[in-house]
This record gives C-alpha cells, structure tokens and sequence, in this order.
C-alpha cells in the first residue's frame, strides 16, 4: 500500500484516483474547485460515469479515498504525487499548460525530501522533463523529485472497465526506482506493463489517439465513397475489420469523432510535428475530413430539401457519444449552429447530456424531455449520438409523431431492411438511402 496524492479531480484525476483507492493504495485527492470537493465530499461524483458514484463511497467509507482542496494537507508524508490536470487547447492548438505549472508550484512549496511526480495529464514531448525542473527550482526545502510519464487511455463512459482490462500500462521514466514504484503500484491491476523512456511514453499516447482518429476519418471517406458507388460500409468495415492486421475496431463509419481527447490531441500533434519544423499532413487531413463528417448530416438535408428555413429539425442525442453526459467537441453542438444559420427550428433530446448541452445552446433551441416529444410533428429527425435509447426506439412511432418521417442517422443505428417495412425515408451513413414509396413530400 502507498500514500498517493491526485492533484485534479477531473475525469482521469478522479477515476485513477478512486480506482487506486479501490486496489488498497491511501489515496487523497486535490481540486482547486470548492463545489467540486464539497460534491465528492458528500458521496456524489461531479461527473456521470457508470460504475464511479459506488466506488466512491465504498472507499470513502473504508477510509482509503479523501478529498480536499487544501495542497499542504494532501501532500503530507506521500510518496507519490499524480498530476491529473487539465490541458486544454490554446486558440492555435497548442495545449495550454499552466495548471500543469501550478501544480509543480505546489509541489514545490509543500514537499521535501524526495518525491514521485507521476503526469498523467496529457503533455507535449518534453514537458515532463520541465515539470521535473520547474519543481526542483522553486522547491523551498531541498527535494529530489522523478518524473515519471504514465498516460491513460480510459474511455469515457467505460473508464473504470478500462482501468481495469486496459491492454497496457506505459511507464516513462529515467528513474529505474521510480518506474520501479509505479510499477508495483499499479501491479493488482495485472495488465502488461511497458516500461520506457519519458519522451516516448509521452508520444505514445499522442500516437494513439491519432491513430485511432486515423481510422475514424478513414473510414468515413471509405463511407463517403460507398455511398457514390453503391456499396454498404457496414459490410465493407466487417469485411476489412476481420484481417487482424487491420483489427474490427474504430472502423464505425458516422458523423465524426467529438469529446475531450481526439479533436485536441490531434491538433496539438500537428502543433508538436511543426515546432520541430514537420508538416504532418496526413494528421492535417484527418483533422479536416472530421470536421467535414460532422456537418454531414445538414449537408443530406440541404441536398435533399433545397433549404431548411422554418423546418422542424429534432435532433436525437447530444453528447458526443452514449454513455456520457460529455458535449465536448461534439458533432451535435456544429450541427445545430448550422442548423441554426440556415433557419430550422430546432429541439433537441439527449438521455443525459442535456444539462451540458443547455450551457451551450441556451435558448436557440427547444429541449424536449423525451424521444417522443422531440419528434412530435417534426420534419425531420437527425440522429447524432447512438444511445440505446435510440438504437431501440420503435420504428413505427417516427411514423406515427412526426408530420414527416424522415430520418438522417449519423451513425447507423438501424438495419436497411428494418426500416424497409416502414413508410420512413432513410438517410444513414456510407448506404443505400431508403426512400419510403408511399411518402408524399
Ligand atoms: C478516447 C480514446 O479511446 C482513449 O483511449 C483516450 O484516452 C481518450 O480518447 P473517448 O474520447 O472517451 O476515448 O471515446 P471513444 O470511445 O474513443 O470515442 C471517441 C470518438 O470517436 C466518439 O465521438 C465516437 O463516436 C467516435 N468513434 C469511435 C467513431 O466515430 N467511430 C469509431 O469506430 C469509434
């Protein structure tokens, strides 16, 4: 068991800090956020994420997990500290590191003897070596610190599964003893450790998003190309996804990747390829032909009505993927301010996200509190976001509540021939469009 301490309680703070509380390690973690802290304090997770409100409180209740926003009182006699802060994007895609910074001032000012700094946070090749820096210079009494690059690849919505089945954990460090600790730390997790330098371990993780994102927009030309020539991508992704050298996942064709990660990943990438004077051009068209998929679903309806002024649009899902209240970067919130520009009138239903969702929008749109409410004599029914919700609404109800069933679904969540016993106009992604014969507009 070790005495760890978890500076931010955002999505990868609180999930690894909870979940190395839930292995037995003493955890405490840190937020600048009052509310924040006063939400954990009281048993509830600031964020929605299945599985996570549970292991919160059986942790706080066996006494291994504690939340503060006091930096001295966390930092009292740990061995290691997680940096979990965010890094968001500056306007020219670069990640913004100051809370990274003040993290490392804190450290400074509250720790001495020696210490692991562990940066989970997503950095650009060669920060961990300043963070290392920054603290050895302003430390107030002497301090020998190793940092150490461990990056995380949860997904949202799945993100304790992922901590616990994850395929790898990377290790960077120049410190044998420090990547040592990390190591036995994260041992009751029994997944495959990588152990490696901190430069790599930090572009390992930049690599994989933009791979992944890679395959996202692949796919989506390949869907794009389908539809011209007359072939299914469905079939198309199985038939590709079986060669395990090209491997079945992230090949599913739709409006594009959205939330915290890919979108501002990718564009820090081409910032870090261009500061050492590469153009990235592949990662540059992977970054336009998403933000082109994201507007796919205006561009069928523009094509297929002419104009949209005063039409009933009711969009299906917000968040930029199931199982997440999240609406960062996501395909709904481009589609709507297009949708917005070019006159429709407009509600929106999400299971979740609508909260998040209402921050953005505000009162340019309608928010209904249901499915059926959203399609209630709607023109057309966009679907952004594959809830299950959704995926298992009955077919016949588009037809029976909207003035006219037609349907743009941004990520294919019925089969063609479902829809062909109904009068429903169906427009999906990389297949066939279904007209409905017995539609009259
Ligand atoms: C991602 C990575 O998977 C994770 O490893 C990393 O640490 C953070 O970024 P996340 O953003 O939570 O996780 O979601 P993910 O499930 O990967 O989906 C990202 C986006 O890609 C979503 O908008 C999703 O709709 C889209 N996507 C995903 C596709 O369009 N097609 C696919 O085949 C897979």
């Amino acid at each position: 068991m070790r005495k760890i301490a978890i500076v931010g309680t955002g999505y990868v703070g609180l999930v690894t800090g909870v979940c190395l509380a839930e292995i037995g390690h003493q955890v405490t973690c840190i937020d600048n956020n009052v509310d924040k802290i006063a939400t954990l304090l009281d048993g509830k997770s600031p964020i929605y994420e299945p599985g996570l409100e549970k292991l919160i409180h059986r942790n706080m209740a066996e006494k291994r997990l504690e939340f503060t926003t006091n930096h001295r009182e966390a930092f009292f006699k740990v061995e290691v500290i997680y940096l979990a802060v965010g890094t968001p994007q500056n306007r020219d895609g670069s990640a913004n590191l100051d809370c990274i910074f003040q993290a490392a001032r804190e450290i400074s000012e509250h720790v001495s003897g020696e210490i692991v700094v562990v940066v989970k946070s997503t950095v650009p090749v060669g920060t961990n070596d300043k963070i290392k820096q920054s603290i050895e210079e302003n430390a107030l009494s002497p301090l020998k610190v190793d940092v150490v690059s461990n990056p995380e690849f949860l997904r949202e919505g799945h993100a304790i599964y992922d901590t616990f089945h994850g395929d790898r954990i990377v290790i960077g460090s120049s410190s044998k003893r420090a990547a040592a600790i990390i190591a036995e730390i994260n041992e009751p997790f029994n997944i495959p450790i990588i152990h490696t330098d901190v430069r790599s371990a930090e572009m390992i993780k930049y690599a994989s998003n933009a791979f992944l994102a890679t395959k996202i927009s692949f796919i989506n030309e390949i869907s794009t190309i389908c539809e011209k020539v007359g072939a299914n991508i469905e079939d198309v992704a199985y038939g590709m996804g079986q060669d395990s050298r090209i491997g079945s996942q992230f090949l599913k064709a739709g409006i594009g990747y959205g939330g915290s990660c890919f979108p501002k990943d990718t564009k820090a990438l081409v910032q870090i390829a261009g500061n050492v004077k590469h153009t990235f051009d592949l990662l540059e068209s992977v970054i336009r032909i998403n933000n082109h998929q994201q507007l796919k679903l205006v561009e069928k309806a523009l094509l297929r009505f002419g104009s949209l002024k005063g039409m009933r649009v009711a969009i299906l899902g917000l968040a930029f993927k199931p199982n997440t209240d999240d609406v960062r970067e996501a395909a709904s919130i481009v589609l709507v301010e297009r949708l917005l520009e070019e006159g429709g009138r407009i509600t929106v239903y999400d299971p979740v996200a609508m909260d998040n969702a209402r921050k953005i929008l505000m009162n340019e749109v309608n928010y209904a509190d249901s499915l059926r409410e959203a399609l209630y004599q709607a023109d057309m029914a966009l679907i952004v976001t594959e809830w299950d919700e959704i995926k298992e609404f009955p077919l016949e109800e588009f037809e029976k509540l909207m003035a006219t069933p037609i349907i743009f679904d941004g990520r294919n969540c019925y089969r063609l021939e479902d829809i062909e016993q109904y009068a429903i106009e169906y427009h999906s992604i990389g297949r066939a469009m279904i007209k409905a014969t017995q539609l009259t507009s």
